[in-house]
Formats: structure tokens, C-alpha cells, sequence
């Protein structure tokens, strides 16, 4: 049931609950003015709509009803929340074991949000009759466009250690195992004296001595996934069971480790994504392009972005402001790479709560100030691209990702911390900044459509993988496989007789271990609670800091490449050098940041070696191969390159898989990407954009182009070409 798409949606969070009838009476005037479409309503409000178990709050139900049929009589459509994210204070009081328990045995209190343990029959019970009430009494209210099933899962609990879960981990695990010799195998018991005589022995990961057991980690993980997943479902049973004409939503967070979001767009019938870049990071433009492609990649069609901060957000421990044009010039990125709306938190800014100093649409000042004007232009520009809602974007460039690879990637301990998805990352990144539109895509993808696709660091393909990678590359793919690839089995266990496991042979090399700089840590962003032992270790390293070679004679003399920021590497083919020299001026070294491989060639042509640095020991040694085979070609980057590095390789592989940027030679600051026949050009940078050649409508100014354009600073055009 797709989600109706003859304009773009505007608008947010919308919760009257927290104002007056007087306040509320400006909302509706306010929201013409502003252009906004839709509004998302009832998503903290359980405790206003259940006054105690299976006491619904009439006037609490005819206030919503109320707030309904107004937004529907102006024309404005509800994202109806079913309200089930945070369960009342009577559920807590009432049954504690509702209430999560962390991995230190705590029972978490009441008074915030999200309190729930996954597991809680009482819990289930709440949502399925909440959810259910929502769908009879508003299931067939013509408002009604999309239902929003709870509210962010997993945000701050993605996982409960209570008995309750525990008890419900182990039947999973039988499930799954069969037996529990079975178990003891996979998750190779034998080790640290850890074999189960009975499931009854098997507990979730608490808090422990040391290191936890990778492999029960792992399946934790996937339970707790399951467990959020299950919860969805009761809602999504209840709701289509009674309303099954209105699409069903729950809204993402980007690419959250705990969430297998690729298993749950299946579920969906409409993606929705939150999206909260740092204003502070001049990179966080691509991030947030990264995240678009991916919602984009789930199921190939529009999504919607359902919340994103007008303005400042209060929880990070800087809040800086979104600069001057911002506001739309984000939302503008986002509409760009697919999304059919720009849907924020919150539409009134709070005056208590924990929310108050997150920015809204109307802010505590009001409308009379620069603000408003912002909210009202992306309002005016939204309806202005009208004909680009529902139209899709094309990639000729897949950049490849799996969960479950990085489930097993982030529980192993070691070989250094890991940062989700990082390397698959910054592969984007360079694209993002090389001005070529990639998907994010998972392993089970068509990857017909592509010209090149890139392996960053996958950590436990399968057979499955290695076969249709090898169809791609032999139909004339290039393709890009990075350090870190194929390290594990499918199930998780270390691949025995070479790290790249079953893409060996497509890329013609094999990799006897890899030498890491001290810096492998420094950049890792751990997923929270997964590698959580590795902050505590013993400090290490000497008081007295480096040696003084002065009056150090033993220590001074030992040599330390992993003490190395970088990795050396030197190209000898010409082609790659052309490739570095096009990239600016000075030709840039060619380097790694923090690992390199140690490769032995077996049916490969290197196209650069090691030199020094961290890589000292592999002096002379392959640093990155190509391989020719049928029509394409296999490239393997032994290493993390910096971004020059990857520039260098995107420029020689780019070009031969004639891939080419959107807006070749778009000036500094320029992002341009191409949606059904619309161009679109932002300009991030403060300084005005010069273009030519643009000839067309201009959709947001409504204007005629006739070649030669300048986009002012933090602005965009879209030309209907
Ligand atoms: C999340 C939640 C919202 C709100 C915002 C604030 O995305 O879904 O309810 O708390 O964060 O940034
Ligand atoms: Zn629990």
C-alpha cells in the first residue's frame, strides 16, 4: 500500500496535547501559511489516551478527534502515531517487570521514555490494544494517510536483560540451534571452559569479568532485533486487520547498529527516516547523503524523511545552529536523492519537558522573526517541486553493505574496535565529493543496473555473494574489494587459510594478515554496548612518553612502523599516477590511514606497493591489485586509503567503468544530483556558484534558465531539464 504521492509533505511531530485550546487555535492558520501538508500526530500520548489498563480517556480521544478532522478540513494529512513508545506511569507502577533491566541487572525507572523491557507481556498486551483502539476508531477517517507504528524502536532500549528476556533469548536459541551441542559448536564453547550441558545454563550477556563470548553476543544482537521487530509486528497486525487501504510506517534512525533496517523495510510499506547531521561538521552533508541513498536502497522507491531538527537539538553536548538557508538547502539534498517529503521534529517548540531547547518550527520567540521565514520558504519551495514526488533517482555506482557482517564484525574482539559500516562510509564519501550518485545497497541486491560497486571491509561474505559478485565483474563490472572483506565465515568464525575467505579467487589475491597502525583505534566509533570492554583496558605505553635519543641508548634504537600515522604506499602504474596527478595540483601521496595487508598475488597485476610507515614491514609488498576478468575487473585496495587515496582509485576505476559525475567540473561546494528529469544544484559553500549551461525550468523559483546561473551561498536550483 504505497503512500499517496501527487505533492511533497511537509511538516512534523505535532503534539497539542502539550498546549492550550488557545495555542492550539493558531496551529492550523499557521500551518497554511507555512505550506505544510502533513502532520504527525498522537506520538507520545498514551498516557493522555489510557487513563489506567483498558480506561480510555474520552476527552483525551475527542481532543484528537478534534485536532483529526481540522487538519483534514484544512487539507492537511495525518501521520497517525499509534502512540505506543512511551507506555503510562500506572503500566510502571502497576508492573514493574514491564520496565527494562541493564546489562548490570538494573531495573530502569519511570519518567522518561521508551521504558518498556522487549519482552514484557504486559507491554504487548498495552501496544495491541492501544494500536487496536487507534485503527477503529480512526481507520477509515480520510485524514488518516499513514500509520506510524511506535516511535524510533531500539532508540534508547534495544535490548532488556530481565528474566523475562532471558527466558525468551533461550527459546529463540533452541530454535535456532536445535540442540545445545550444536550451540556449544557455533559459538565454539570449548573455549574459556564456556560449554552448556542444557539451554537453562545460557544467559543473556550481563555484565561479566572480561570479554564476553563473540558469537553469544552476536546472537543476542540478532534476538533483540527480532524481539523490536516482533513488537512491530503486533501493531502492524492490528492496524491492517482494521484499515488495511492506509500504509503503515515506522520511522528509521540512518544506519543504527542495533536495528537490522534492511530485514525491516521488507516489513514497511513506506521507508521513513530521522535524520539529525551535526551543523558543527562540515562533513555532515555527506553523511547525511550516505543515509539518503541508503533509505533509497531499501526497497528502490521514495521514502519520506520523517523527522529532521529545525534549527538546533538540545542532546548533543554542543548544539550548534543550523546556519542561514540550511533548513532548506538539507531538506533540498534529501528530496534530491528520493525523498517524496521533509517531515520534522517537532511543529511547536516545547515550553517544558525534556525537549524544551529543541528547535521547532514555531519557535518560543514565534513567527515574527527570520525563523518563520525559513520554515515558510521551504514550505513554498517544496510545493514549487510538486512534479518530482514519486520519481526515482538513478545510480550507475552500488556501494555495499550487510548487517550481518556487521554484527559479526563489532562483536568480535579485535582485531581493533570497529566503526559501523565506517569503511563502506568513507568509500560514499568520496563519491559524495567526486559528485557521483551511488545507492547504498545490501548484499541481496540486482546489481545489473551498476557499472561499478564497492566491498568496503564486508566482513562475512558468503558463497552466494562470491557467485554474483563474480557474475557482475565477468558482465563487465568493475569492482572495488577493501581490506577487512571476507575475514569471517558466514557464521562468524575466523576464515581459516586466508582473510578473504571466498572472494579470493575473484580477486586473485590472497591475505596472510594485516599490520595495524596505534592510530586503528583513534577513529573507530563503537556501537554503543558492543565493544564496551575495550575502553577499560590497561594504559599503555611508558611515563616517560617517546625515547630520548639522547640518553636512551636501548629503546631508542627499536624501531615501531605501528607507532606510524599512515600507511606508505607508492603506485607503479602509470595509470594510477595519471589518476593521482589529475586529482589537484601537487600530486598528493598515495596512503593508507591505519592497516595494510599483507598480500600474496597469485593471479593479479599489482598496481601499487607498500613503502613505509605502518606498512615498513610489507616493503615491496602488494599494496593494491587489479585482476581482469571475462569483461570487468576485480580491484583489491589492501589498505584504508585516506581520501586522496580514494580519489585517485575512484578516478581509475571510474573511468573504467565510464562513470562519470553528475556535473562535471560543478564548482567548489556544489552538489548536483539528477531525479527523473530534474537537476538538482546545491550549493553548500558561502560563496556564490557560477554554472553554465544550465538551460530549463527552474522549479523552486519558477524561473526560465538560459545558461549561465549563480547560486548564492547555502541556496539550490532544481532545472527541469
Ligand atoms: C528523536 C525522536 C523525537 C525527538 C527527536 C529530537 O528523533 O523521535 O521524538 O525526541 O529525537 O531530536
Ligand atoms: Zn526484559
Amino acid at each position: 500500500m504505497p503512500l499517496k504521492t501527487n505533492a511533497l509533505y511537509y511538516g512534523g511531530d505535532y503534539n497539542p496535547e502539550q498546549w492550550d485550546r488557545q495555542t492550539i487555535e493558531q496551529d492550523i492558520p499557521l500551518m497554511r501559511e507555512a505550506g505544510v501538508n502533513m502532520a504527525t500526530v498522537n506520538v507520545f500520548a498514551w498516557g493522555e489516551l489510557e487513563a489506567d489498563e483498558g480506561c480510555w480517556d474520552e476527552e483525551a480521544f475527542s481532543r484528537l478527534a478534534e485536532r483529526i478532522d481540522a487538519l483534514g478540513k484544512a487539507g492537511i494529512s495525518v501521520d497517525l502515531a499509534t502512540g505506543t513508545a512511551a507506555p503510562p506511569a500506572w503500566m510502571a507502577h502497576k508492573y514493574p517487570d514491564s520496565l527494562p533491566v541493564d546489562r548490570q541487572g538494573v531495573r530502569l525507572g519511570f519518567g522518561s521514555r521508551q521504558g518498556y523491557c522487549l519482552s514484557s507481556p504486559e507491554y504487548r498486551a498495552g501496544v495491541v490494544r492501544l494500536s487496536r483502539e487507534i485503527a477503529t476508531r480512526f481507520g477509515s477517517h480520510e485524514a488518516v494517510a499513514l500509520f506510524h507504528i511506535n516511535n524510533e524502536y531500539g532508540c534508547h532500549i534495544h535490548e532488556c536483560f530481565c528474566e523475562c528476556c532471558a527466558g525468551e533469548f533461550r527459546q529463540w536459541l533452541q530454535q535456532k540451534y536445535g540442540s545445545i551441542e550444536e550451540l556449544n559448536h557455533a559459538w565454539g564453547c570449548a573455549f574459556w571452559s564456556q560449554r552448556r550441558r542444557n539451554f537453562e545454563q545460557v544467559e543473556p550477556p550481563r555484565a561479566t569479568p572480561t570479554f564476553h563470548n563473540p558469537a553469544h553476543l552476536a546472537d543476542w544482537r540478532r534476538f533483540s532485533n527480532e524481539q523490536m521487530l516482533k513488537l512491530f509486528r503486533l501493531e502492524k497486525e492490528q492496524l491492517q486487520a482494521r484499515a488495511p487501504q492506509i500504509p503503515i510506517t515506522t520511522n528509521f534512525m540512518g544506519y543504527f547498529p542495533p536495528v537490522d533496517y534492511r530485514q525491516w523495510a521488507r516489513e514497511v510499506d513506506v521507508v521513513s527516516n530521522d535524520e539529525y547531521p551535526d551543523p558543527a561538521d562540515p562533513a555532515a552533508i555527506a553523511e547525511q547523503a550516505w543515509s539518503a541513498d541508503m533509505q533509497r536502497g531499501y526497497k528502490g522507491q521514495p521514502w519520506l524523511i520523517m523527522e529532521q531538527a529545525p534549527g538546533v537539538v538540545q542532546w548533543r553536548a554542543a548544539n550548534a545552529s543550523k546556519r542561514p538557508g540550511q533548513w532548506a538547502l538539507w531538506s533540498l539534498s534529501q528530496i534530491a536523492r528520493g525523498a517524496d517529503g521533509a517531515l520534522c521534529f517537532q511543529w511547536r517548540q516545547s515550553e517544558a519537558g525534556a525537549e524544551t531547547w529543541h528547535g521547532a518550527m514555531v519557535p518560543h520567540y514565534g513567527t515574527a522573526g527570520s525563523h518563520w521565514k525559513e520554515m515558510v520558504d521551504l514550505g513554498t519551495k517544496l510545493a514549487n517541486l510538486s512534479p518530482v514526488a514519486g520519481t526515482q533517482v538513478q545510480a550507475e555506482v552500488a556501494v555495499m553493505v550487510d548487517w550481518e557482517s556487521e554484527i559479526i564484525r563489532s562483536t568480535s574482539i579485535g582485531p581493533v574496535p570497529h566503526s559501523w559500516m565506517g569503511q563502506a562510509r568513507v568509500w560514499h564519501r568520496s563519491l559524495f565529493e567526486a559528485g557521483i550518485t551511488a545507492d547504498v545497497v545490501g548484499v541481496d541486491a540486482d546489481l545489473s543496473q551498476y557499472r561499478m560497486v564497492i566491498v568496503a571491509d564486508l566482513a562475512a561474505p558468503d558463497a552466494i555473494l562470491g557467485k554474483k559478485l563474480e557474475e557482475f565483474v565477468e558482465g563487465g563490472g568493475q569492482l572495488i574489494g577493501t581490506t577487512g572483506t571476507g575475514r569471517f565465515t558466514p557464521e562468524g568464525k575466523a576464515a581459516l587459510g586466508g582473510y578473504l575467505g571466498v572472494l579470493s579467487s575473484l580477486f586473485g589475491v590472497n591475505v596472510e594478515g594485516t599490520v595495524y597502525g596505534v592510530n586503528a583505534a583513534e577513529t573507530a566509533v563503537v556501537a554503543e554496548g558492543v565493544n564496551e570492554h575495550l575502553g577499560g583496558s590497561t594504559p599503555q605505553g611508558a611515563p616517560d612518553g617517546n625515547p630520548d635519543p639522547r640518553v636512551c641508548r636501548i629503546t631508542a634504537a627499536v624501531g615501531a612502523p605501528a607507532a606510524a600515522r599512515y600507511v606508505g604506499i607508492e603506485p607503479v602504474d602509470p595509470a594510477l599516477e595519471r589518476a593521482m596527478d589529475s586529482l589537484c595540483e601537487v600530486r598528493p601521496a598515495l596512503r593508507g590511514k591505519t592497516r595494510a595487508d599483507s598480500i600474496e598475488v597469485e593471479d593479479a597485476t599489482p598496481i601499487a606497493f607498500f613503502t613505509d610507515g605502518i606498512a615498513t614491514d610489507l616493503n615491496g609488498k602488494a599494496a593494491i591489485t587489479r585482476r581482469k576478468v571475462g569483461k570487468g575487473q576485480a580491484w583489491y585496495v589492501g589498505t584504508d586509503l585516506d581520501l586522496a587515496g580514494r580519489a585517485g582509485v575512484l578516478a581509475l576505476v571510474g573511468a573504467h567503468a565510464r562513470v562519470r559525475p553528475v556535473l562535471p567540473g560543478a564548482p567548489a561546494g556544489v552538489e548536483a544530483v539528477k531525479r527523473g528529469k530534474v537537476l538538482f544544484v546545491l550549493n553548500h559553500a558561502d560563496k556564490a556558484a557560477e554554472l553554465s549551461g544550465m538551460v530549463g525550468t527552474d522549479l523552486l523559483s519558477a524561473t526560465q534558465l538560459s545558461g549561465h546561473v549563480v547560486v548564492p551561498p547555502r541556496s539550490a536550483i532544481a532545472l527541469w531539464q
